[in-house]
């Protein structure tokens, strides 16, 4: 049977923590309990500013803890790309920045004494193309890379390039941030789960983060790590794609591949070794489409396993199989620092290499607080957006956007009545005249929802294989009952008879 969780969270004992039930102060808040808030926390508790961290659901079972687990400069084919569009100054930066997050984690998990299945070793990027100058472009900004034979790669596919980045890093993601967590609680930092952030304001010289609850922590700075700034904070929303992947853990008939793989031409297929599944294991990370664009996700599983089938001539059963998304800017590069018109600082736009970008990432908000020059910080530069007027525009343009795609929106209804609705089963239905979400559990429960996005309005899309309401506009993400998932939203979804 295929487990539906990632292989790290399935394998991992995250702590748990309380909910926020009484108002608190502190140095910093930091809200979003990923890789970026919990790294950003811990560096400014171990500096001894005082740290409450808020996170919506539980630390680590977003985005960070369902990657590939890579932490690598190596991100895709990328180099040629960033010196042809930004320069040689802005492509070395990002490079150099990236291939210290390497040694900077690798030194966190040491010094801490984190056992999360650390190991180095060679990743590749491949294709059936020429990548001799992505291997030029990378080599000439200092990073480890080198024109490769696809064949080292040790995958039974036959490509006409790659590029391989030595000395690279793989980890268990969710062993690390139950690293991270246990460090930052036991230097005096506080972590309150459950605690859905709805508004961050200024008050007096500082700011105060309200939760769903009603209750407030008040600080003199705040962070805003939770993948995308939530609402319409620094109009990030709207310059940002949200982009969902798909992953598959399984057992070879033969020994898997040691390196990390990746393929520069589409579909992506990432591969790593997984530890857990003995030398036989590997993990397939790929089937990349925006957010709430497909509704049969179960063909993105399926193209993965096909993929290890055909390559392997085999038929595996996948033993985990997993999702999560993440955004993009249109420039590639990350959105880091303050966002413009507000006291906020924010962290988005990883393009799914925020392991290492996240790091980079943690340490600029670090030095943002502390006051410090940070060499990264204008790379990563969240202010590049626009500045507090262009982004108040932005906000307001994008505000029709919800009412408008409703309005010109085709929705396709599966059936009237909701008497009909299969266990495992879900979508639109007719209901008297109105369109419903339904979704019928494995125990026998229906669950309905309006299926219309608490964002901005959007109308949500059924994703089968995960069974969530995914929405195209800016990625928030709902499980049948309604609760908030992922996404710039912070409301749940209506019930039908509200
Ligand atoms: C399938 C996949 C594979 C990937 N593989 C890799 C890889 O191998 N290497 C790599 O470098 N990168 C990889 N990435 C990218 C990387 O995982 C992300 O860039 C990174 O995890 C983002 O970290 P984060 O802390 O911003 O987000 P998250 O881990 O999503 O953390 C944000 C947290 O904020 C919380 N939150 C949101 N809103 C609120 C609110 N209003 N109040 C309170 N809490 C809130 C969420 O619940 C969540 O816990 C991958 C991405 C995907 C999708
Ligand atoms: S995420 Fe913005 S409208 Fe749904």
């Amino acid at each position: 049977m295929t487990i539906q969780s990632s292989v790290w969270l399935g394998t991992a004992n995250l702590p748990r923590y309380q909910a926020l039930d009484a108002d608190q102060e502190a140095d910093v808040v930091v809200v979003g309990g990923g890789l970026i808030g919990l790294t950003t926390a811990l560096h400014l508790q171990q500096e001894g500013v005082g740290v409450v961290l808020l996170e919506g659901g539980r630390i680590g079972t977003r985005t960070s803890g369902n990657t590939t687990g890579k932490v690598t400069s190596q991100h895709g084919a990328l180099y040629a790309k960033l010196l042809d569009r930004h320069g040689r100054d802005v492509a070395r930066q990002y490079g150099a920045a990236n291939q210290e997050a390497v040694d900077e984690v690798d030194n966190i998990v040491r010094q801490l004494g984190i056992e999360c299945e650390l190991s180095r070793g060679p990743s590749y990027v491949y294709s059936t193309g020429d990548l001799r100058e992505e291997a030029a472009a990378a080599r000439e900004l200092g990073l480890p890379a080198h024109e490769a034979d696809p064949s080292e790669m040790g995958l039974p596919l036959s490509a006409a390039s790659a590029v391989r980045f030595d000395n690279q890093l793989q980890l268990h993601p969710a062993r690390y941030l139950t690293g991270l967590a246990a460090a930052f609680t036991r230097a005096g930092g506080r972590i309150f789960e459950h605690s859905r952030v709805t508004d961050l304001d200024s008050e007096g010289e500082g700011v105060v983060a309200r939760t769903e609850s009603g209750r407030r922590v008040v600080a003199r700075h705040a962070v805003a790590a939770t993948l995308l700034p939530f609402g319409t904070l620094g109009g990030y929303f709207a310059r940002t794609r949200p982009s969902q992947s798909h992953g598959i853990a399984v057992k070879l008939p033969v020994q898997a591949p040691t390196a990390m793989t990746i393929s520069a031409d589409a579909p992506t297929r990432s591969t790593r070794p997984w530890p857990g599944g003995g030398p036989s294991g590997l993990i397939v990370v790929g089937g990349d489409h925006e957010t709430g664009a497909q509704e049969d996700t179960n063909a993105s599983y399926q193209g993965l396993v096909d993929w290890v089938d055909q390559l392997w001539g085999t038929t595996v059963q996948p033993e985990y199989r997993w999702s999560a998304e993440d955004y993009s800017t249109p420039d590639q590069l990350p959105y880091v620092g303050k966002a413009p018109g507000s006291p906020v600082l924010v962290a988005t736009g990883m393009h799914k290499w925020g392991l290492s970008n996240g790091t980079v990432a943690a340490g600029i908000l670090r030095d943002l607080v502390l006051d410090r020059s940070n060499r990264w910080s204008d790379v990563f530069d969240a202010g590049r957006i626009g500045d507090a007027r262009s982004v108040a525009k932005l906000v307001q343009d994008n505000l029709k956007v919800g009412k408008e795609f409703v309005a010109g929106h085709t929705r396709r209804l599966l059936g009237a009545g909701l008497d009909h609705v299969e266990v495992g089963e879900g979508g639109l239905y007719d209901l008297d005249g109105t369109t419903v979400g339904a979704y019928r559990d494995h125990a026998g429960t229906l669950h309905t929802v309006v299926p219309v996005c608490t964002h901005l309005g959007c109308p949500l899309r059924w994703n089968q294989g995960d069974s969530t309401w995914d929405c195209n506009c800016h990625g928030s993400r709902f499980t049948p009952e309604g609760t908030v998932l992922d996404g710039p939203t912070t409301t749940p979804l209506k019930k039908p008879e509200d």
